[in-house]
């Protein structure tokens, strides 16, 4: 059983402005959007909470390719560790370096002040740590060859966590943060989320984690829509 308080997670606040500053001082090619000057024009008009939503996305592709891992396992298909390890990494680095570190200092440090969100904030913060630890078990099981049916109970229990998870966020916390910011602060976190993006994965983060589900899915021959088109 998983300790939930223990995995709450904070990200140091001082290390996070002392490297927006940094990284916005250094860029050449500077637009000014919201209260900081951010480079290039590939990212105007991106919202913080449509940068979080194609993440959902990509999480989403990520436990669908968990589900093809269990399912493999369950019925004895030879299932290579290596996928299950590359599918992993997306979620340590992307989702846990980048995703959750930004909802909890942008997003939720806002809502918590807000006395019907501050609840669920908790809970969902519980749960970034709860994934956190499920994701290092998956990790250490795969790692250990133990391809097996406590390994599917780990991955269905991150599908199931984040399924509701990000829904939850997406219906509900989203949508009370635009309502809740003024359009200029909106912005500012924009540009802050370009900037952390593009110090913390790289100006081509996001699209090289994409691409390395797509590469997962075709080895696991689950890629493309028509795959999950019922025939009725
Ligand atoms: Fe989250
Ligand atoms: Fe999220």
């Amino acid at each position: 059983m998983l300790n939930r308080r223990k995995f709450i997670s904070f990200l140091p606040t001082a290390m996070l402005s002392v490297g927006t500053i940094a990284v916005s001082k250094s860029l050449a090619d500077e637009k000014y959007i919201g209260q900081k000057f951010i480079s290039g024009e590939k990212y105007e008009n991106v919202s913080a909470i449509e940068t979080l939503m194609r993440g959902h996305g990509l999480l989403m592709r990520c436990w669908n390719v968990y589900d093809v891992f269990k399912d493999g396992i369950l019925s004895n298909k030879q299932i290579d560790p290596k996928l299950i390890l590359k599918t992993t990494t997306i979620i340590k680095d992307y989702l846990e370096g980048y995703h959750e570190q930004m909802e909890e200092k942008y997003i939720f440090s806002q809502l918590e002040k807000v006395h019907n969100y501050f609840p669920a904030i908790q809970e969902l913060k519980m749960q970034h740590g709860t994934g956190y630890a499920l994701t290092d078990r998956i990790i250490s099981m795969v790692k250990a060859d133990k391809l097996n049916k406590e390994l599917c109970n780990y991955l269905t229990s991150f599908g199931q966590m984040y399924r509701y998870h990000s829904a939850w966020e997406d219906t509900i916390l989203f949508p009370a943060f635009d309502a809740l910011e003024s359009k200029s602060a909106i912005a500012d976190i924009a540009a802050t989320f370009v900037i952390e993006e593009r110090k913390i994965l790289g100006t081509t983060g996001f699209e090289s984690f994409v691409n390395d589900i797509i590469k997962v899915e075709k080895e696991l021959d689950v890629y493309g829509i028509s795959k999950y088109t019922p025939t009725l």
